[in-house]
């Protein structure tokens, strides 16, 4: 989990449509991540979810009346609410709350709000397909965008009325991810980073080959975590089940020699280079063309392999002022192992990590990594998220050499 919106005052506006309850579920989740959310709605949202609702939920009394008097509070509320958050998520937005938005009409308390908020606004469209789909609406939207708010694209599907098409409000973990990201320092911005992340797999005909357990976790959490800090990213991918993070260039390859090559295309443009992929140090020397039947009068088989590129090793010698990370995964002897593929390999950090636990190393959603440093220093961050330690890892980066 990212530690963007911890301690930060979040207002989430709710307008009158059907997806009004799934404001409910982004709430629960913002306040998970550690935001303190206020609720605002419109007076149409009442007719969807009562405040009592996000009321409980929230800890903290609910605005919908401009004028309401009540509440210690109460004095200019959308003002004071208006000037200390740290973002607004507007959530489910509709056409008509997007349309008075974007013209600047502030009629109630919700859009007067609006108007006052110089912080990121997030506008998240709910609505019918046509309605969506219907040149008002967009006119409005990309108003908005012109304008510099984040619009959070509507998810397609069946919708409630029957339609089929864009409209339906985005899931709220993407609603949630997208705050986050609004709330994240760019402190890469302008840096280019490559990121390698999961297994290869080397055939040894079409429906065979070997590999190893990787997931692609940790890679992706760094490639996702450069990304929201503002780094151009791009990240070059084994065979995972993983979506891509949002905001990262993705190239999927399967062998080594297919990662290697894209590596070695894009060095150029690349300051920061991090190796969390698995890849393979040997391939079956023959690959069959069609699939290798069963020989029913041999006991044993066997099969001749031959050395991938070290890619690792590639980079090092290329390194030309990039700043090259590598990890480590080991069953034993750690610091040793890893030390020495930092220094066999010209690598300014390793991160190692022992694999084969049930909450480190491949498929956990957790790591317990120590961070090898060129000049001899080490450091073994608790246990934690692979997300968090993606961050921590760009920290470090960033301290030591940006
Ligand atoms: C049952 C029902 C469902 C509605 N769902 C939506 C919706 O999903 N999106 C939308 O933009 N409008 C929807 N509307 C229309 C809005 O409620 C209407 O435009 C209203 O003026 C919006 O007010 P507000 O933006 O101030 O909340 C719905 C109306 C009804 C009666």
């Amino acid at each position: 989990m990212s530690r963007a919106l911890l301690h930060k005052e979040i207002v989430l506006g709710v307008s009158g449509g059907i997806a009004a309850y799934k404001a409910i579920e982004l709430l629960r989740l913002i306040a998970r991540a550690g935001g303190a959310v206020r609720v605002i709605m419109t007076a149409n949202a009442r007719s969807f979810v009562g405040p009592m609702t996000f009321e409980a939920l929230s800890g903290r009394p609910v605005c919908s009346d401009l004028f309401d008097r009540s509440g210690r509070d109460a004095a200019i509320r959308h003002i004071d609410w208006a000037q200390a958050a740290d973002a607004v998520a507007l959530a489910p937005a509709t056409g008509n709350l997007i349309g008075k938005f974007a013209n600047g009409i502030a009629d109630d308390a919700l859009t007067t709000l609006l108007m006052a908020a110089t912080c990121p606004i997030l506008v998240c469209p709910a609505m019918n397909t046509h309605m969506y789909e219907s040149r008002p609406v967009q006119r409005n939207i990309e108003r908005l965008r012109s304008d510099g708010h984040r619009i959070i694209p509507p998810g397609s599907g069946e919708m409630a009325c029957g339609t089929v098409g864009p409209g339906r409000l985005a899931e709220p973990p993407d609603i949630l991810y997208a705050l986050e990201t609004a709330l994240t320092p760019k402190d890469y911005r302008g840096k280019r980073v490559l990121v390698t992340a999961g297994p290869t797999r080397e055939h040894l005909d079409p429906v065979r080959f070997l590999s190893n357990p990787s997931t692609g976790k940790m890679g992706y959490a760094v490639a996702g975590a450069a990304a929201r800090r503002g780094a151009d990213v791009l990240l070059v991918s084994g065979p995972v089940t993983l979506a891509a993070p949002i905001g990262v260039k993705t190239i999927r390859v399967t062998s080594a020699r297919d990662m290697a090559d894209v590596v070695f295309d894009r060095l150029a443009e690349t300051d920061i280079v991090i190796k969390a992929a698995a890849v393979a140090d040997y391939r079956p020397r023959d690959r069959a063309d069609q699939k290798v039947k069963k020989d029913d009068r041999a006991a044993h088989q066997s099969v001749a392999f031959e050395k991938n590129p070290d890619i690792l090793k590639t980079l090092g010698e290329r390194k030309n002022g990039r700043i090259l990370v590598g990890f480590a995964a080991e069953t034993e002897r750690l610091a040793a192992h890893a030390v020495d593929k930092m220094t066999r390999k010209n690598l300014d950090m390793i991160v190692g990590n022992i694999v084969g636990g049930p909450d480190s190393g491949f498929g956990a959603d957790t790591n317990q990594a120590t961070f090898f440093y060129r000049n001899g220093d080490s450091e073994t961050p608790p246990l934690m998220e692979k997300t968090d330690l993606a961050h921590l890892l760009l920290d470090r980066i960033k301290e030591r050499w940006l």
